[in-house]
């Protein structure tokens, strides 16, 4: 097709009960900033998308008081349950304005770190593509298989095939809906689009992606994002 346009979707829903913080994820700050103006940010300044769907929790207070909703580029949905919920929602309510084969970018809105060459590359790369695929990191540590009662472990995974899947995530509009929706109605638990399309029967294709492009968990990841984000600050300045 000619001239696919490129949507972009970021799940905003989830409440991030791991941080332990009295807010959620995505509105705990650095330096300052929501770390979902952050995130929306660069995607929109790096990216070029012809619009922008934000799934938002119902009990959302805070978007209100975000950069993003003073932004004409971006619109704003009610997510799901689950994360997929919440990325299905947000296509749908695209609604008549995607095509079939316009291309989505699908990014979580807990990982403010993505690098700007890692979103060009992955444009880049699967432009021709016939379905699509995803950023990812091949996994550096040695992974074990553990028994949850006891804490013993039961074997040693070979990681030379595994990698760590990242977003964003960029499928075909249509093709992405149908595998989200087949999914839902067959029940099968979601935790990225990849898993939706290689259910449906397709083949994503992996882009290798920088390992900081983390998202944010643990109160950890806060310390870890503000200082790869001034590390992308001085790489993507100077240049
Ligand atoms: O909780 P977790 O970090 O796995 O969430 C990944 C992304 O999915 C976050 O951007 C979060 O806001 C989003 N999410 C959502 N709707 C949910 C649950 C999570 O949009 N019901």
């Amino acid at each position: 097709m000619n001239n696919p346009r490129f949507w972009l979707v970021i799940p905003a829903a989830g409440i991030g009960q791991r941080m332990r913080a009295d807010c959620p994820k995505q509105y705990l700050r650095i330096q300052g900033r929501y770390l979902l103006d952050i995130t929306l940010s660069r995607l929109l300044d790096y990216g070029r998308f012809d619009g922008c769907m934000v799934a938002l929790n119902p009990q959302d207070e805070y978007w209100p008081s975000t950069e993003a909703s003073r932004d004409s580029r971006v619109s704003t949905c009610i997510g799901g349950r689950e994360r997929a919920d919440s990325v299905l929602a947000a296509l749908l309510a695209l609604g008549e304005k995607a095509r079939r084969e316009d291309w989505v970018l699908v990014h979580d809105v807990a990982r403010p770190c993505l690098g700007r060459e890692d979103l060009w590359r992955l444009m880049h790369a699967l432009a021709d593509h016939p379905t699509g695929g995803l950023l990812a990191a091949p996994v550096a540590d040695t992974l074990k298989v553990v028994d949850r009662t006891t804490g013993s472990v039961v074997g040693t995974q070979d990681r030379s095939r595994l990698w760590r899947a990242l977003t964003p995530q960029m499928f075909r509009y249509q093709a992405l809906v149908a595998a989200l929706q087949q999914a839902e109605a067959s029940q099968q638990p979601v935790t990225d689009e990849a898993s939706a399309i290689e259910m449906a029967g397709a083949t994503p294709q992996v882009v290798e992606g920088r390992p900081d492009n983390i998202k944010i968990t643990v109160p950890a990841d806060l310390a870890m994002a503000e200082f790869v984000l001034g590390q992308l600050a001085r790489t993507e300045g100077s240049d």
